[in-house]
C-alpha cells in the first residue's frame, strides 16, 4: 500500500479530503496492482490510468472553481502547481504507453506523486482549505 489514509493530512474543507481520500484509494489499488501481479495487463493499466487522469483532472478543477468562486489569494499560484503537475503525469503516462515499462509507473507514483501530493495537501490545499472555511462555505472540518 503506498498511502495510509489515516496518515494522510486533513484539510479545513471536508469535501476536499474526500476528494483526496479517493484519489489515493485510486493510486493505492494501481500501485497494488502494479507490484504484486506476476502478470500485467497493459489494457488494464491504461484504463486505470486514465482513470486516475480524469480523477486528478476533476480534483484539481473542484479546487479552482472554489477559488475562482471565490477570490481566492493564492487560486493563481495554486492553478499554476496543478497545471505543472498535470504535465509531468500525461508526459509519463505517455512515456509508458509506449515502453510498457511497468517499472517507470512505479518510480512515478512513488518517487513523484507520492511526495508531490503529501506536501500540496500540507501547503496550498491547507490554505485553499482554511481560506474556504473562513468564508463560511461550509460548516464541518
Ligand atoms: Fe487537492
Ligand atoms: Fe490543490
Amino acid at each position: 500500500m503506498l498511502f495510509k489514509l489515516e496518515n494522510v493530512s486533513q484539510v479545513a474543507f471536508e469535501d476536499m479530503n474526500q476528494v483526496h481520500r479517493e484519489e489515493l484509494i485510486m493510486v493505492n489499488d494501481i500501485y497494488h496492482y502494479l507490484t504484486t501481479s506476476a502478470v500485467h495487463d497493459h489494457q488494464i493499466i491504461e484504463k486505470m490510468l486514465q482513470e486516475f487522469a480524469f480523477h486528478l483532472r476533476d480534483h484539481f478543477l473542484f479546487e479552482e472553481d472554489m477559488m475562482r468562486e471565490t477570490n481566492c489569494p493564492i487560486y493563481s499560484c495554486h492553478e499554476s502547481e496543478h497545471i505543472r503537475v498535470q504535465k509531468i503525469m500525461f508526459q509519463i503516462f505517455k512515456e509508458y504507453a509506449v515502453s510498457k515499462n511497468i517499472n517507470l509507473l512505479k518510480f512515478y507514483f512513488e518517487f513523484e506523486f507520492k511526495s508531490w501530493i503529501e506536501n500540496h495537501i500540507l501547503t496550498m490545499d491547507t490554505v485553499t482549505g482554511a481560506f474556504l472555511k473562513d468564508k463560511g462555505i461550509i460548516s464541518d472540518s
